[in-house]
């Protein structure tokens, strides 16, 4: 049994319900798990975990600079264990750019930090135009608009990949 940390960061909840399903894989596999919020992150000891996972949402093209910093400030404890990192954006639900290899926001960010994350994963989100006040369900529409998304404005689509979390969650029991 492993005793797992994953934080994560979230504006909208859906990076967090992504980390629920990891949470319901991984201790189903038989291993201790517990869910942080970036913005909760100082009162946590990193070194009584036996593996770290970071997930992060991206936000008109960045991760939250809170994880930068949480990278940037634990680089050294997360290389000296088994770790992951995973993005979550609507870019993802394109299949040529669902990949760690293929998606623009993983590779941008890798190339920001100094950690050098040992398991990677890219999951589509969730677009819910309800959500938004006006400026950002603007923005996010002419995005799609662009993109050739769904710009209805009534429009509440989640593109994760359910199998690929799991998938991921199974990796991560087993790294
Ligand atoms: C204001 C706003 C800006 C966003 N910017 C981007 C973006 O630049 N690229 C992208 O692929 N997805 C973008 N998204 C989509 C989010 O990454 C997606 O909704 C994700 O599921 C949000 O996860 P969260 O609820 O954990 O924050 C944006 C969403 C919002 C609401």
């Amino acid at each position: 049994m492993a005793n797992i940390l994953i934080i994560y960061s979230t504006t909208d909840g859906h990076t967090r319900e992504i980390c629920l399903r990891l949470k319901q894989v991984i201790e189903d596999a038989g291993n201790q798990i517990t869910l942080v919020d970036v913005g909760h992150s100082s009162a946590i000891d990193l070194g009584s975990f036996d593996k770290i996972v970071i997930g992060a949402s991206i936000r008109y093209g960045k991760h939250s600079p809170a994880i930068y910093e949480f990278v940037k400030e634990n680089a050294r404890v997360l290389d000296s264990k088994p770790n992951a990192f995973f993005t979550v954006n609507v870019v993802a639900r394109k299949p040529e750019k669902n990949t760690p290899e293929t998606n623009p926001y993983l590779k941008k960010f890798l190339k920001q930090i100094t950690w050098k994350p040992k398991t990677l994963a890219v999951f589509a989100g969730k677009i819910d135009y309800q959500r938004y006040g006006f400026v950002d369900r603007s923005m996010i529409r002419f995005i799609m608009w662009i993109t050739k998304g769904p710009t209805d404005p009534a429009t509440n689509i989640e593109f994760t990949d359910w199998d690929k979390v799991e998938a991921f969650g199974r990796v991560v029991s087993d790294m």
